[in-house]
């Protein structure tokens, strides 16, 4: 699919496959939904006056197939909200559900209109389309023509296509970027395992980022013998990838640390067979932060940014990891392994803190399909924000309003820290019980940052979405984390 920016001239209608404008609260047209009215006598005023329940509201549509007066297959009215109330996840969402609305029509064309809407909204418009336009197929080889997506080309109509142009080459990385986590999410897990996935992270040096591989020999000189522990009961090598991006000069880094359980049967503590083929997308967090050093390279972010992925398997066999086994962390505390299946905070203990004994960043965010118990605090539109650092968190929060991506933040009281104490470790990896499992995993992790300012995203509820209703969002990998992160830098962190 190609996008292109086209100049609007907004008296004229676009000849020739399928239009999209904008209608406001009330029904009210957009300037664009005006001239294509005009052109067809009217058929726009009439559609909405019989689509008695189309209010403009934002999620609503209306289609009109060959309207009269035009030379057009398909024209779609999308419900945008208030009119004073657009925004770039508005312009994102209006753009998608276009896209949605004709994408297996038949259509080859869509031309979306946006004059009078400015360059930005225009380029986050862009950037809805390839959102809303994933997919996921490369394994798939007797799928019917007629259910292939038809559109070829995305032409949207704006004054400046110049401008237009500029605003979205940022957007253009992002959206790469979020392929990229979105396809590692996707992988099945008998293709992706550490090893070939730090391949396909070390492939991303061609951006200009550093990527250095540690084997399993490197980290048990190390000291990780938290993260080694996991990775053990699997015939695949674990990894970890460290991958830096210089933009900044000699500034200190941002850091952020990614879960990367390429396949979570949950060890020796097995999880039931029912719904265990969704644990391969237990690498959600590390593939986000894959992604988010993918798009800071991709649009030469002026800033210093380093990302680290533990990646590795759990797997139950006969030199699996056993419940009651005390492992020691490369920060030197020792933890007793109660459940194998609270594996990824025994990763990330080791990887966060490598990460701040190698890099000394500002601040470190982690991500995690960390908890099952997150889904159950927040359903599924929510990931956790677990933080000790109120600045990072209201960035965090300030970020995630801006994209889109819902955090809610969660406590980290001192007050539960004793739940994971140990009779015969300096901690053991579950608190008593399943209350508050997704606050005991967070205090979990807060023992390997060494005071530093930290905050951890729990999206085990988030990684994927499976049905999704969100329009950007195909059904499966969301790439969650990508934008949020991206923008939290880009307004906070750089330059
Ligand atoms: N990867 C899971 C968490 C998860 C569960 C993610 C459901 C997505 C959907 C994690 O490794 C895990 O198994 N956590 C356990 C922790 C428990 C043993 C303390 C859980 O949530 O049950
Ligand atoms: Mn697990
Ligand atoms: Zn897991």
């Amino acid at each position: 699919m190609r996008i292109q920016f086209v100049a609007s001239d907004s008296t004229t209608a676009p000849a020739g496959g399928a239009v999209a404008v904008m209608a406001f609260e009330g029904g009210k047209l957009s300037t664009a939904a005006e001239t294509m009215d005009k052109a067809t006598s009217g058929a726009l005023t009439r559609a909405i006056a019989a689509s008695s329940r189309f209010g403009g509201k934002a999620g609503q549509t209306v289609e009109l197939v060959a309207p009269g007066g035009v030379d057009i297959q398909r024209l779609v009215i999308v419900g945008s909200g208030p009119q004073d109330g657009l925004s770039s996840e508005v312009a994102e969402t209006f753009a998608a559900q276009a896209y949605a609305a004709v994408k297996t029509s038949g259509v080859e064309t869509l031309s979306i209109l946006l004059p009078g809407a400015g360059a930005d909204l225009a380029a986050h418009a862009a950037l809805g389309v390839v959102l809303a336009a994933y997919r996921f197929d490369k394994y798939r080889t007797t799928e019917k023509a007629e259910k292939k997506p038809s559109i070829e080309t995305v032409a949207i109509a704006v004054d400046d296509v110049a401008a237009a142009e500029a605003a979205y080459a940022p957007l253009k990385a992002l959206g790469e970027a979020v392929y990229f986590s979105r396809d590692l999410v996707s992988e099945p897990p008998n293709v992706l395992y550490p090893v070939e996935y730090a391949r396909r992270v070390k492939a991303l040096e061609s951006l200009g980022l550093e990527v250095e591989i540690l084997g399993e020999a490197e980290m048990a000189k190390l000291g990780m013998g938290s993260l080694l522990g996991v990775g053990q009961g699997s015939r695949r090598d674990s990894q970890l990838v460290v991958i830096q991006w210089k933009g900044g000069g000699d500034s200190q880094p941002v850091a952020f640390v990614g879960k990367g359980v390429t396949f979570d049967t949950g060890g020796i503590s097995i999880k039931p067979a029912d719904g265990m083929e969704d644990m391969k997308w237990d690498m959600g967090g590390s593939a986000a932060v894959a992604g988010l050093m993918h798009v800071l390279a991709a649009r030469k972010a002026k800033v210093n940014a380093v990302g680290v992925l533990g990646l590795v398997e759990n797997m139950p066999d006969g030199n699996a990891q056993r419940p009651g086994d005390v492992v020691t962390s490369m920060s030197g505390q020792t933890i007793e392994v109660i459940n194998t299946d609270a594996e990824g905070r025994l990763v990330l203990a080791d990887a966060l803190w490598y990460t701040q004994d190698r890099f000394k960043p500002k601040f470190m965010v982690d991500l995690a399909t960390l908890t099952g118990a997150i889904i159950i605090s927040l359903g599924n539109d929510f990931a956790g924000l677990f933080s000790n650092n109120d600045e990072l968190a209201d960035n965090l929060l300030a970020a995630s309003r801006a994209t889109g991506e819902p955090l809610w933040r969660m406590p980290v009281p001192a007050i539960y820290d004793k739940h994971i104490d140990s009779a015969i470790a300096d901690m053991k990896n579950v608190g008593n019980g399943r209350a508050g499992g997704s606050i005991t995993a967070a205090l979990f992790l807060q023992r390997f940052v060494n005071g530093l300012p930290w905050a951890h995203l729990d999206i085990a509820s988030t990684a994927w979405k499976k049905p999704s209703t969100v329009p950007t969002i195909p059904d499966g990998a969301v790439g969650f984390g990508v934008r949020l992160l991206n923008r939290m830098v880009a307004d906070k962190y750089e330059g």
